[in-house]
């Protein structure tokens, strides 16, 4: 036997005893990524001291939250969104330079391969909702425009409901759309006002929340991923400070600098001009994009 397998098990050892056992893993970041875990899930476990009954209640949350799991429903994202680990790994992954606009997370609804479409498309297919004009520019840190830049855009519906959520009610790509900026650096686009909604509740990771006195709903926004030649990409959104939900979003991705002022306009010229009803919505935001780490000046 060797001298890392020895040790009896207590409550008091029982940390480097189990640590102790991994010590010939072969991958150095899985063992002390395991260690730091085996450390931390003791101590949650000592301060807390489940009974049995509790432990297997735990065993069977998790035990649910995989069986509902498929392609399109991803519970245990949604349980990491859901606890702010989805943040957390964002924020670590994405420590931007000053100037530079933050990220959030990705969500589970975006598509591949949404259509590219002329600037000022309007990407509200079925036309339900109230009209909104989204426009601005795509900018690096200094402010200079950025052009060729790929916008992938996506929303919910006025309802609060993504395509993928509502196949053969919604039109497929509706409320999705990819769009490149010109010498300007300008971007725009004709949409719909989005709504908040709930995540997925009807699950493990909803029965949580409810549990937990916390509801399931996000602030109403708009989702994008911008890429430029020599740029990190950027995740993020942009959202409505209005919304009866900025500041209890339930995966937390709101932040302050992505706050954009959703105006009502009334105009019936510009409506006329943009072949919408007057009054309609307008949104302007700059996004400003970091350059790729190995092209920053240091
Ligand atoms: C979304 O914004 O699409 C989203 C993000 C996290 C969990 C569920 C939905
Ligand atoms: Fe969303």
């Amino acid at each position: 036997m060797e001298a890392h397998e020895k040790g009896f098990f207590t409550e008091e050892d029982s940390v480097e005893v189990v640590i102790g056992r991994n010590a010939r893993a072969k991958d150095q970041r899985l063992k002390e990524a395991m260690a730091v875990i085996v450390r931390k899930l003791h101590e949650a476990v000592k301060e807390i001291e489940p009974t049995h009954e509790e432990w297997f209640d735990a065993i069977l949350f998790l035990t649910r939250t995989g069986q509902i799991s498929n392609e399109w429903r991803q519970e245990f994202i949604l349980l990491s969104d859901v606890l702010g680990v989805s943040m957390l790994v964002d924020a670590i992954n994405n420590r931007k330079p000053s100037g530079a606009s933050e990220s959030t997370v990705l969500g589970p609804f975006h598509v591949a391969n949404a259509p590219e479409l002329p600037m000022g498309a309007n990407i509200c297919l079925d036309r339900k909702g109230e009209q909104m004009a989204i426009f601005g520019r795509v900018v690096d840190t200094e402010g200079k425009p950025i052009a060729g830049a790929v916008l992938d855009v996506w929303q919910a519906n006025d309802e609060g409901f993504y395509d993928v959520q509502q196949k053969g009610i919604q039109p497929e790509f509706n409320l999705r759309g990819v769009f490149r900026t010109g010498p300007d650096g300008r971007y725009w686009f004709r949409a719909v006002k989005p709504r908040y909604y709930p995540i997925p509740a009807d699950g493990p990771v909803g029965q949580l929340l409810a549990a937990l006195g916390r509801h399931p709903n996000r602030p109403a926004h708009f989702h994008y991923i911008l890429k430029a030649d020599g740029f990190e990409t950027l995740i993020t959104h942009i959202f409505d400070p209005n919304d009866p939900y900025i500041d209890s979003d339930a995966v937390f991705g709101v932040k302050q600098s992505l706050l954009a002022e959703f105006k009502k306009v009334d105009d019936p010229a510009r409506a006329k001009e943009l072949e919408f009803s007057n009054p309609f919505w307008s949104v302007e935001y700059d996004f400003a994009l970091a350059r790729k780490r190995s092209e920053r000046r240091p």
